[in-house]
């Protein structure tokens, strides 16, 4: 039996069911889809389980897009004191991590379940476990401005507009998939190749071993990579390197690039040993730099680094050492094999080509009805619930218009 909606969104992820919601509280009938048995399975993994979910500094450059001017209508239109603003209404208790980052103090299933409340007061139906075969356009719409038709497993539907919030194919255990590039390239827009970002990198080369034996050791860096820099916590791992430097890194790394680690950037070494060997000439070198790090540290990198020094003092270091000592902490540079890939990133760069979209509405110019939001568009932002609310704030540019 054919059904009839005026607007359906195909993905009950962040953007959907933002759009669903505040589309449907305008008085949009409304009916969202997704293949997956449960709506905002991201959502619920996100943050550890506390869903970072805005950030108080939101800002365009926090964002990678092949545009980057696309994003900073929506998310200057629906900001994230606007988000910050839902959440109050619902008493949802929250708490800024650090740089600004919003956490939920107990679930992030608060965050699901207000949007799922969200969408109920509008009335918008969520059809789960439901797969799409086929989408085509009603050529000229048809009298009741129907303009799309859509092949379901549940049978056949139309609609005057339709929402591509399919997101992008991150952690295909959680139902990612990348159908809405497929979408896209139906009806003629250019999809820019898709690769993991914020995600932990692989070392398989000479400095796997330290990885492997420092692994669980955390240091704060600064880390940089094709002129970009984070200053933020690296995590040693048995695979190779992780935490919040590395992810934020990884979304500016290509493969084949070196990344340069500064292991102790709030000290200049090379001073401070000039200083100390006179200071305290008796002192073993590995002691001296177990202060800064961790004794197993010192110990496995000057192994590695510098093995001709592993049992001198201070006093037994010429100059040269000094600086080559210094160099290597503060300039120490990292080839990854790869990342993790998909199967543990948080986002996917590139995705569907913003230029053909209207960055006020999200529709797409030249196809009537058709809009496409959140995460399958090129825009991927910053660790730090930045990706979220790009979600949000597409999601209600595209709810105002469908
Ligand atoms: P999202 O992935 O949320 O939703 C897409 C929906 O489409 C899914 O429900 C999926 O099942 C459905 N779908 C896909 N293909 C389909 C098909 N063929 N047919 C029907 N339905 C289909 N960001 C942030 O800002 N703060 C954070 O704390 C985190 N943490 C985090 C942790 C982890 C582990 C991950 C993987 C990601 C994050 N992120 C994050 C990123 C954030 O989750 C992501 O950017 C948003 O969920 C994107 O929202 P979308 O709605 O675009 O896609």
């Amino acid at each position: 039996m054919l059904q009839k909606y005026e607007v359906i969104i195909i993905g009950a992820g962040a953007a959907g069911l933002m759009c669903a919601a505040q589309a449907a509280q305008r008085g949009r009938q409304v009916l969202v889809l997704d293949h997956a048995n449960k709506a905002g399975k991201k959502i619920l993994m996100s943050g550890g389980g506390r869903c970072n979910f805005t950030n108080y500094y939101v800002e365009p450059d926090r964002y990678l897009s092949h545009n980057p001017h696309f994003c900073k209508s929506a998310l200057s239109r629906y900001t994230q004191w606007d988000f910050i603003a839902l959440v109050d209404k619902y008493g949802i208790p929250y708490h800024e991590k650090k740089d600004g980052q919003l956490f939920c103090d107990n679930k992030a299933s608060d965050i699901l379940n207000m949007l799922l409340d969200e969408c109920e007061q509008g009335g918008a139906r969520i059809q789960l476990k439901t797969s799409i075969d086929q989408i085509e356009a009603i050529p000229d719409g048809n009298d009741e401005g129907l303009r799309y038709q859509l092949q379901t497993s549940s049978g056949r539907l139309q609609c005057q507009s339709l929402v591509i919030a399919t997101g992008g194919p991150s952690i295909p255990t959680l139902g990612a998939t990348g159908f809405g590039y497929d979408i896209a390239r139906q009806f003629n827009l250019d999809v820019f190749p898709t690769r993991a970002g914020l995600v932990p990198f692989v070392i398989t080369d000479h400095h796997k071993g330290l990885c492997e034996a420092l692994s669980g050791t955390s240091l704060n860096v600064a880390v940089s990579c094709n002129n970009k820099g984070f200053n933020e916590d690296l995590l040693f791992t048995h695979r190779g390197l992780s935490g919040p430097a590395i992810l934020q890194i990884s979304s500016y790394w290509n493969e084949g690039d070196d990344v340069e680690i500064d292991l102790l950037p709030s000290q200049n070494l090379s001073e401070l040993l000039r200083e100390q060997q006179h200071q305290r000439p008796k002192v073993s070198l590995k002691n001296w730099l177990a202060e800064f790090f961790t004794q197993k540290f010192a110990e496995l990198w000057l192994q590695q680094k510098h093995p001709e020094l592993t049992s001198a003092t201070l006093a037994q270091l010429s100059g040269a050492d000094m600086d080559h000592i210094a160099a290597n902490i503060h300039q120490w540079q990292v080839k990854p094999s790869g990342t993790e890939g998909y199967r543990t990133a948080e986002v996917a760069l590139g995705g569907v080509n913003t230029d053909l979209i209207s960055s006020k509405s999200m529709e797409v110019k030249q196809q009537p009805g058709l809009f496409f939001i959140g995460e399958v568009l090129d825009v991927t932002g910053h660790l730090g619930g930045f990706n979220f609310q790009w979600a949000w704030a597409s999601a209600v540019a595209a709810a105002e218009c469908v």
